[in-house]
């Protein structure tokens, strides 16, 4: 009977072993697989992008992306931007903190795309740089010199320049230009550059990958909206789905957690510190425009929905060339 029995150190020891089993199973989190979509990761447990936005609220948002005057027929579609998304779902793009933050994670992405790829049919646009890669379909009450052409276009067209800056880490290669290519607008060889080391993907020596390849065009677009633009400081992602705690300098800069922030960490001072400028407003409205269509509603933009009063994460500095900066597209 002894022999059957165990003593009291041993069930100790038992329990001991067994309450260490436990602590460390629960604290290595149940990571989940959602076929191809999203593999490996907590994210994955909750829902993934196709389950709550499909192929007819793409067409909804983009509706108008075929139009001849997009000049890009057949070259957006669903499939390429939840192949994109795929990669970055397992990182907590549009799978993080639960259905409605997941939903307007890809409407906020999906509003900055909009509103940088849509066309205006205007001879006198109020920005010279408005694009026309990926056209969304807005009204544009408010709005009236910016009437969106709802077309779809991949590639600036009629650039100004050649966007090459020879001092920075990534020479331009003789005969390419870098102009705006992509979902969200990529200019210069040093972003091409930047861009294309994250993506393992040669952009400094063919930009015009991003013109050709849509899967690719969305995928470096989500890179930029999950990849912070300096060490130590938020990503657009981070600081949409509330993963961001201001520091006190933050805090008096005005920079605070939601919306108007993502337009700050993208564009910095082109588009925030300005008041209520066009520019701002613009993305904003397509963001709004795109809440409705997926049926949450504008209603919950929620809190610092602009940037008109937060300063710059990385201000452009006096010095710099006229253009766009690094820390814009
Ligand atoms: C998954 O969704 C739930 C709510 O449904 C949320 O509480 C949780 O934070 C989400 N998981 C992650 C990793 O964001
Ligand atoms: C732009 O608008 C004008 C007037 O509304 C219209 O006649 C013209 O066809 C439009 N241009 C394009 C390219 O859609
Ligand atoms: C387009 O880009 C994606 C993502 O980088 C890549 O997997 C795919 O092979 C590319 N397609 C073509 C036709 O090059
Ligand atoms: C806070 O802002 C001040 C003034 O701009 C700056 O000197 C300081 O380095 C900042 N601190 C941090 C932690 O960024």
């Amino acid at each position: 009977m002894a022999g059957n029995s165990l003593s009291p150190e041993v069930w100790m020891l038992l329990l001991v072993a067994a309450a260490c089993a436990h602590a460390a199973s629960s604290a290595k989190p149940k990571v989940c697989d959602k076929g191809w979509e999203c593999k490996a990761s907590v994210y994955c447990c909750n829902e993934t992008i196709s389950d709550f936005f499909q192929v007819y609220q793409f067409e909804d948002l983009f509706s108008k992306r075929n139009a001849p005057i997009a000049q890009a027929v057949g070259f957006w579609d669903y499939h390429s931007f939840i192949t994109a998304a795929a990669v970055y779902e397992p990182l907590g793009f549009g799978t993080t903190g639960g259905k409605q933050m997941q939903m307007k994670e890809v409407a906020a992405f999906l509003g900055h795309v909009g509103s940088k790829t849509s066309c205006t049919n205007s001879s006198t646009p109020p920005n010279p740089t408005v694009l026309c890669f990926l056209c969304s379909d807005l009204p544009v009450a408010g709005l009236p010199l910016l009437q969106v052409d709802m077309a779809l276009r991949p590639r600036e067209m009629s650039p100004s320049q050649s966007y090459c800056d020879q001092s920075y880490d990534y020479p331009c290669t003789p005969g390419v230009d870098y102009y705006g290519r992509g979902a969200l607008p990529v200019y210069w060889n040093y972003n091409y550059g930047a861009i294309g080391d994250g993506l393992k993907v040669d952009l400094l020596n063919h930009p015009e990958y991003l013109e050709q390849n849509a899967t690719l065009a969305f995928q470096a677009a989500i890179y930029r909206w999950m990849t912070p633009m300096k060490k130590k400081q938020p990503s657009a992602h981070d600081v949409f789905v509330g993963k961001w705690k201001p520091t006190k300098n933050d805090t008096l800069a005005k920079r605070l957690p939601g919306f108007g922030a993502t337009m700050n960490v993208l564009y910095g001072d082109l588009v925030c510190g300005q008041g209520s400028i066009d520019a701002m407003n613009n993305i904003i409205s397509h963001y709004q425009y795109y809440l409705d269509l997926m049926g949450i509603g504008r209603q919950f933009s929620d809190d610092n929905l602009d940037c008109a009063e937060q300063e710059a994460f990385n201000p452009s500095t006096a010095s710099s060339t006229s253009s766009p900066t690094a820390a814009s597209t």
